[in-house]
């Protein structure tokens, strides 16, 4: 093959999913401010059973996590998978369907749930018929990512691809088992599991959507731009390769932390407590490795808002998976269980470290995918990142603070053995704490606005960019 015929990289679907993530961020926290409103002043929701903060919660979550998130990891998996195995996509056109069967997915998802259809399971809400979807286009996916995988010029198969091949084959697991489920109607289904057995099943599959689909393909992310953007190689690649095969056996058993005290046999709740605990450590090892990725070029932080988003999301990864093993010892979650230190932890994560690390990731991407040195406006990075910043403190730091408050309420005894406050008295003291959300969550929108904004600008302003192969190296 000469010059003027040199093969290039498919690079089409990574622009679009690229997009996508970056609208759907926006949609997806414009509904999180939007119940983090209704929450402080109900009336919010106009009396339109289509506003109600039941309906809009599971769009916000589903939103943010498969929409923003799953657009996310597609785009960067389907880059870093060529870039690391010198090859284009194996067969694009089921790359495209990937891409169109998601957005498609995504639509579903947003009328259906307004309208009230559900299956009650968290995170796994959506109906059968939307649930074959989100299979086919799975394993598609698994497809095209294994293919290119499969077809490498490279012997060596980058960490990161563990990471993403991990979350795939986990994700494609997970949905299967837990969606099974016998259809009633169009839009109604039971599921196969019954009472002890199917909460079991559904946080098996809620704390691994936690494990793989918020934590594994995003560590892709990290083992691949974290030390591009630094232009420093991975601190110790043994430690990859114990931080992978340590976090991947340990997640799958921690599921019952979700269950505490309830009906699931009292061991195994202990189980899901004890690997909980040792999760920890694989979770410090992965931070530690993408952090000291930048020893030798600590200085890099001062002017390259790209890398302070990367590894400020570290910094929320390593703080969220601290917090986690703690709100999993039972006397603990005794206290944390049903109040607002979930919302804080759950936040700390999502805000912190998967929209912090998406957002670095994609303001590297994007330029080169439009064929520009930089963002359009670098400005506007570092000012998303302190918007970004500032909103996820606020947001997490009331709901700290709410979160113990409920609790030590709710169990507060009188001497006669009374309870000292009523629930309601609980609700008030937590209202300016919901008044502070609402003010963290419109800041980290704003941010994300801005950055809408900035990939508009780039997009239009730069072209769609080929690039080349590089020649397949021989030993
Ligand atoms: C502007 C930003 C955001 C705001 C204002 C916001 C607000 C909210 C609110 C008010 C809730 C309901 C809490 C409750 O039921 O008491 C919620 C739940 C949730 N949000 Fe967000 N959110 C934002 C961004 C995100 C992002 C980016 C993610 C994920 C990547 C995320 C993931 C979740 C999850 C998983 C839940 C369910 C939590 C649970 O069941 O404990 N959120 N959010
Ligand atoms: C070592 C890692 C982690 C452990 C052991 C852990 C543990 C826990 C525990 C004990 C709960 C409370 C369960 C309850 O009382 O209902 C929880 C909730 C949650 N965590 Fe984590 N966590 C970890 C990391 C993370 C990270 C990094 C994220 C986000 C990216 C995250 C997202 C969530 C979500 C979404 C929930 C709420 C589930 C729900 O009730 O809807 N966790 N986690």
């Amino acid at each position: 093959m000469n010059s003027s015929q040199q093969a290039v990289y498919d690079d089409t679907v990574v622009r679009q999913f690229s997009i996508m993530a970056v609208v759907w961020g926006v949609v997806g926290m414009l509904v999180g401010v939007i119940i983090a409103s209704q929450l402080a002043w109900p009336e919010l929701n106009f009396g339109i059973p289509w506003l109600t903060y039941g309906r809009l919660r599971p769009l916000h979550t589903n939103a943010v996590i498969f929409a923003f998130g799953g657009c996310a990891l597609f785009a960067t998996s389907y880059y870093v998978v060529q870039r690391t195995c010198h090859t284009a996509l194996f067969l694009p056109k089921l790359a495209a369907f990937t891409f169109w069967g998601w957005q498609l997915v995504i639509l579903a998802a947003a009328v259906s749930l307004p309208l009230g259809f559900t299956q009650g399971k968290e995170y796994a809400e959506l109906e059968w018929p939307i649930d074959i979807l989100i299979a086919v286009v799975w394993v598609a996916y698994a497809v095209v990512f294994f293919g290119t995988v499969g077809t490498r010029k490279v012997k060596h198969i980058y960490v990161a691809n563990w990471f993403y091949g991990a979350f795939i084959i986990a994700v494609a697991l997970l949905h299967i088992v837990n969606s099974a489920a016998i259809p009633s109607g169009m839009m109604k289904s039971y599921s196969a599991y019954a009472g002890a057995q199917d909460a079991m099943v559904q946080w098996w599959y809620g704390h691994n959507a936690v494990g793989f689909f918020l934590t594994a393909g995003f560590l892709g992310m990290m083992y691949y731009f974290i030390p591009k953007q630094a232009g420093r190689p991975v601190y110790s690649y043994r430690l990859s390769i114990v931080h992978f095969w340590a976090l991947i056996f340990t997640y799958m058993w921690a599921g019952p932390h979700h269950l505490h005290y309830t009906a699931l046999p009292d061991w195994t709740q202990s189980l899901g407590m004890v690997f909980s605990l040792v999760l920890l450590a694989p979770s410090w090892g992965g931070m530690i490795n993408g952090i000291m990725t930048l020893s030798g070029a600590w200085h890099k932080l001062r002017d390259d808002p790209i890398l302070r988003f990367l590894i400020v999301s570290l910094s929320f990864y390593g703080m969220s998976t601290f917090e986690g093993p703690m709100m999993a010892i039972k006397t603990v979650n005794a206290l944390s269980h049903y109040t607002d230190w979930t919302v804080g932890h759950v936040h700390s994560g999502a805000l912190g470290w998967v929209g912090l690390v998406s957002m670095g990731s994609l303001y590297f991407l994007i330029p080169k995918l439009f064929g520009r040195k930089d963002m359009f406006s670098v400005k506007a990075i570092e000012v998303h990142f302190w918007l970004a910043t500032i909103g996820i403190v606020l947001y997490i730091a009331a709901m700290w603070i709410a979160g113990v408050m409920q609790g030590l309420m709710w169990r507060a005894i009188n001497a006669d053995g009374t309870l000292t406050y009523t629930f309601v008295e609980s609700v008030k003291a937590t209202y300016p704490f919901y008044v502070i959300r609402v003010g963290g969550g419109l800041l980290y929108l704003a941010g994300m606005l801005i950055m809408l904004w900035n990939v508009v600008k780039t997009a239009t302003s730069g072209h769609t960019a080929t690039v080349a192969i590089p020649a397949p190296a021989h030993a």
